[in-house]
């Protein structure tokens, strides 16, 4: 489903036209469509179908409570990585059966926070992590859902900062020391090892590596079985990847078809965590120009920046550059960098575009930006957040309102020798 599209010259998101959205809520902001979304979703839902396939949206892409709850009312779980995101799928209205809990550095306190939760697997990561959730649980009087995770040592061909399945990444046991933690899991009184979970990377945009992880975990959960472990759950993982810049990327209904290949015959219940998939496309960043200067080189200088949308900063991310206005037919396009009000060279969106005019107040859509945009985003420059609305059919709600000025500073405390006020 494409939900961000021209109609008589004016770029739609679904029925709205988000010109309406950047006049009444400002700029810059957020902008997600809950068609794209639910599309999304289904996809996963119809790909997996016959199957029992729980999909635990990987709420670290996008963590607002409203698309939280979009995916959740479609029957979604969530996969969260800190006590934060527990608790912030619980006020999403998340049950505990339906949480999984991933991450390589799960403090006590939160192996605490999510047996409490009476959440559906812990993801496990090592063997210092198996025995402290080991005491945590059994203080409790608990025993914890578990599935390893394993390193199955796949390069996911992805960017540098995103792989996670090869050896040398922090995450996972090593594939060859699965049955050795297994066995050391059956010994441990507050651990029910229950599943394997893998999780090569993100942005992957080929189906290889999954076939080599999830044939792996196939090979893995054959000899756990004949070694009497009692397997109930198959965690895939997330990481499919979007079309940020015409890339040809696997479809959910492809990953699935993988996933069946290698694993369908062990009869499993699954797990799988996209994140990005699910939000990604789902969502723009809309930015206003405020000035245009032409030294021999176009900055297009918006009101959005690196604090809003850090991704172009730091991994070199492309997003699509679409102005409001769909250009005439015979518009003049020139090469353009366009670069935020942020004291950094760094602070760009998007270099080397091939762009039509722009002059002040135009508005601009950066796409791609449902998924780690906003929660990725800081207060750097003393910028506050950017709103975050949520489209749906013809009506539009800001789910979050832009961050007020004295917010950014609302929590910081004046230590006593500075609390007289006296700045002479
Ligand atoms: N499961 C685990 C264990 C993960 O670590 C991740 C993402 C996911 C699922 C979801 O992956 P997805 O389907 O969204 O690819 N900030 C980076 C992406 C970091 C991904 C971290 N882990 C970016 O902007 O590209």
């Amino acid at each position: 489903m494409e939900a961000f599209t021209y109609r008589s010259g004016a770029l739609h998101v679904e029925d709205v036209p988000l010109s309406r959205i950047a006049q009444e809520v400002g700029t810059p902001a957020f902008v997600y469509s809950t068609g794209a979304m639910e599309a999304a979703y289904r996809a996963y839902a119809d790909a997996f179908a016959g199957m029992d396939v729980l999909v635990c949206y990987a709420m670290k892409a996008n963590s607002n409570l409203a698309v939280i709850r979009t995916f959740a009312a479609l029957g979604a779980g969530v996969d969260v990585v800190s006590g934060g995101e527990l608790a912030q799928a619980r006020a999403a209205g998340l049950t505990g059966d339906r949480i999984i809990f991933a991450g390589v550095g799960k403090t006590r306190e939160e192996m605490a926070q999510g047996l409490e939760a009476g959440i559906l697997e812990f993801n496990v990561e090592s063997e210092p992590e198996l025995r402290a959730l080991n005491e945590v649980a059994s203080a409790m009087g608990r025993r914890a859902p578990v599935a390893v995770r394993i390193n199955p040592d796949v390069d996911a061909a992805t960017h540098e900062k995103i792989s996670t399945g090869r050896k040398k990444d922090k995450f996972g046991i090593p594939w060859e020391r699965a049955r050795e933690i297994y066995s050391l899991a059956g010994e441990l009184p507050g651990i029910d090892a229950e599943g394997i979970a893998v999780h090569i990377g993100s942005q992957l945009t080929s189906l290889a590596p999954y076939r080599a992880a999830f044939t792996r975990m196939g090979e893995l959960a054959r000899v756990l079985l004949a070694d009497g472990v009692t397997l109930r759950r198959l965690d895939l993982g997330g990481g499919l990847g979007i079309d940020y810049a015409g890339e040809d990327v696997p479809s959910a209904a492809d990953y699935a078809r993988v996933a069946r290949e290698t694993l369908g015959d062990l009869g499993l219940p699954m797990v799988t965590e996209p994140g990005r998939s699910l939000v990604g496309n789902a969502g723009v960043l809309l930015a206003r120009v405020v000035f245009v200067k032409d030294e021999g080189r176009r900055f297009v200088i918006c009101d959005a920046a690196m604090n809003d949308l850090i991704r172009p900063t730091l991994y070199d991310a492309w997003h699509d550059v679409v102005p409001l206005l769909e250009p005439a037919p015979g518009a003049v396009m020139g090469e353009a960098d366009f670069v935020g009000p942020v004291c950094e060279t760094g602070d760009y969106l998007a270099l080397e575009r091939q762009a039509p005019p722009f002059a002040p107040d135009d508005v601009i859509a950066f796409r791609s930006a449902g998924a780690y945009a906003r929660v990725m985003a800081s207060n750097y420059n003393s910028r506050p957040h950017a709103p975050e609305v949520l489209v749906r059919g013809d009506h539009f709600a800001v789910v979050r309102p832009r961050q007020r000025l004295e917010a950014m500073w609302a929590d910081e405390v004046m230590p006593p020798w500075l609390a007289g006020g006296d700045t002479a």
